[in-house]
């Protein structure tokens, strides 16, 4: 069957209607575009979970709070299509700005405390346009399911929350990071780094395992456990540190106490490009 491509919400939901009458279930890969590996692990585990694969391509102008970096995010549609193609991608949902927000929208969603502190406070605004194109897309698309990856972890959690809290019928999937041999986690700002910015980015998972490492060893406090990694990353210069911090991987709130499900969550500029990772401390990489 050839791959669809969709640009309009009213095809979209025409469609769903379409796959849901005929007792099939969807799932959703809501992304940005500029596909990599990652992007293809999460289609992956999709394709698990139903049986349409759709993958939405849509850079949000409202999640960004800076518009260079809006400007400057890669757009690379035709090699999206083509990956999509490779990777069993049923539909690509490419809508304009004007599809997502129509002309006078007054409407978004916002999550509270959990969208308040590490990512939220480094970038005011962004999780009110992350929660209200993915709800818009969650409502358009009707998937039964929707992967997205934990390398967004704050992200993740209040994704979460905002389909529990607005009682939407999906279920929301993680999927686990993918990283490059060396451990940098794969990311669509990847292509912004030199060589030398490239090497430099490593610091942010190295930092990660600096607090693993130090867990393993059977350190539980949590502010000895963030100074590891903070002291890790600070031994790098050339990185000019947001955050990083070891929290509850619900609450995502600073750990007095970890434990194995505890997160140890990092963001950090390596020249002009921000990066962000995770790890569980229990269970690194
Ligand atoms: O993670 C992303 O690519 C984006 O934040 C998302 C979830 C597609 C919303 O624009």
């Amino acid at each position: 069957m050839a791959m669809e491509r969709i640009d309009t919400t009213a095809a979209l939901q025409a469609l769903a209607h379409a796959e849901r009458c005929a007792g099939r279930r969807i799932a959703l890969v809501p992304t940005m575009g500029a596909l990599h590996a990652g992007h293809v692990s999460l289609v992956k585990i999709a394709r698990e979970r139903a049986d349409r694969v759709w993958l939405s391509i849509f850079v949000n102008p409202t999640q960004f709070d800076d518009p260079r970096d809006l400007a400057a995010y890669p757009r690379t549609l035709e090699a999206d299509l083509a990956i999509c193609r490779d990777a069993g991608v049923d539909a690509v949902f490419t809508p304009d700005a004007a599809q997502m927000y129509p002309a006078g929208a007054q409407t978004s969603v916002e999550v509270d405390e959990l969208a308040a502190p590490l990512c939220g406070a480094a970038r005011p605004g962004h999780f009110r346009g992350v929660a209200t194109v993915v709800t818009k897309l969650l409502v358009a698309a009707q998937p039964h399911v929707a992967v997205f990856g934990e390398k967004d972890y704050q992200q993740l959690a209040v994704i979460r929350r905002l389909v529990r809290d607005l009682l939407l019928p999906v279920e929301i999937v993680g999927a686990p990071t993918v990283r490059e041999p060396d451990g940098l986690a794969l990311s669509s700002r990847n292509s912004y780094l030199d060589k030398s910015a490239r090497a430099s980015a490593l610091a942010l998972v190295e930092s990660l395992r600096a607090a693993a490492r130090a867990f393993a060893q059977g350190e539980r406090r949590g502010d000895a456990l963030t100074a590891e990694g903070a002291s890790s990353i600070a031994a790098h210069p050339e990185v000019s540190v947001d955050y990083f911090a070891v929290v509850d991987a619900v609450a995502m709130q600073p750990v007095v106490d970890a434990t194995p499900e505890s997160v140890g969550i990092v963001a950090a500029r390596v020249g002009k490009t921000r990066l962000i990772d995770n790890m569980v401390l229990g269970q690194p990489e």
